[in-house]
């Protein structure tokens, strides 16, 4: 299955700014290390063959408040664009896959970067060619990290793993999302303060 606009490891995706020395002592600030690699891995499994209800969660919730649906209406009424929904939904399910894969080389560091860029006005809308709002405004990006992985953890328990497993798989999901969103804040931080 072809994922539109999903340009993960293609020549389509530019070198992220960051360096991986720079994200590696963003891992240590987060207290991330091998363990949380582990217990994202243990959870690939787990949230794979769950997306599709994932999603329905976090749609639901985004669609529950007006402020957050915002980004995803069109500039000119104000109306929800289903198109735009469901495009960017199928790349959000393969966010969850790639977040549970948690290989973090170069076309990672680089796709995070293109994250941002598409929540950012220099590049939203521009894959799906929405006639959407210029901006995801930053005040919302950190603030969801918590319903994001609150509302995954029961999903995570759904497997018949213990509870220990279950915290630290949680644990480690918490920490990779404010790595990422970290990241994603590139374009949104004055040049040269990042
Ligand atoms: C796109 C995740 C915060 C609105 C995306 C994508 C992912 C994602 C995975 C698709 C990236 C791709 O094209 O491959 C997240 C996560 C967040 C977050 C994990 C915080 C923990 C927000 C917030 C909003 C938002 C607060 C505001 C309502 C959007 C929009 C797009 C998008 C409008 C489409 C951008 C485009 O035009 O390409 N998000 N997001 N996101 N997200 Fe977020």
């Amino acid at each position: 299955m072809t994922v539109h606009g999903y340009t993960y490891g293609t020549s389509a995706v530019a070198k992220s700014p960051v360096l991986p020395a720079d994200f590696e002592d963003m891992k240590k600030s987060a207290l991330f290390g091998e363990e949380d690699v582990k217990y994202l891995r243990l959870s690939h499994d787990i949230v794979k063959d769950q997306v599709e209800q994932i999603l329905d969660v976090w749609y639901g919730f985004v669609g529950a408040n007006p402020h957050l649906l915002a980004s995803f209406t069109g500039k000119a009424d104000g109306k929800p664009l289903g198109d735009y929904l469901g495009g960017v939904r199928k790349r959000f399910g393969q966010w969850i896959l790639d977040t549970a894969r948690a290989e973090y080389d170069q076309r990672w560091l680089d796709y995070q970067h293109e994250i941002g860029l598409r929540h950012h006005r220099i590049k939203k809308n521009k894959t799906d060619g929405a006639p959407s709002t210029d901006l995801v405004p930053f005040r919302n990006l950190f603030a969801l990290i918590f319903p994001v992985t609150f509302t995954l953890k029961p999903f995570l328990a759904r497997k018949g793993h213990s509870a220990e497993e279950v915290e630290r798989m949680h644990a480690a999901w918490v920490k990779s999302c404010l790595l990422q969103v970290t990241l994603w804040s590139y374009p949104y931080v004055k040049e040269g303060d990042f």
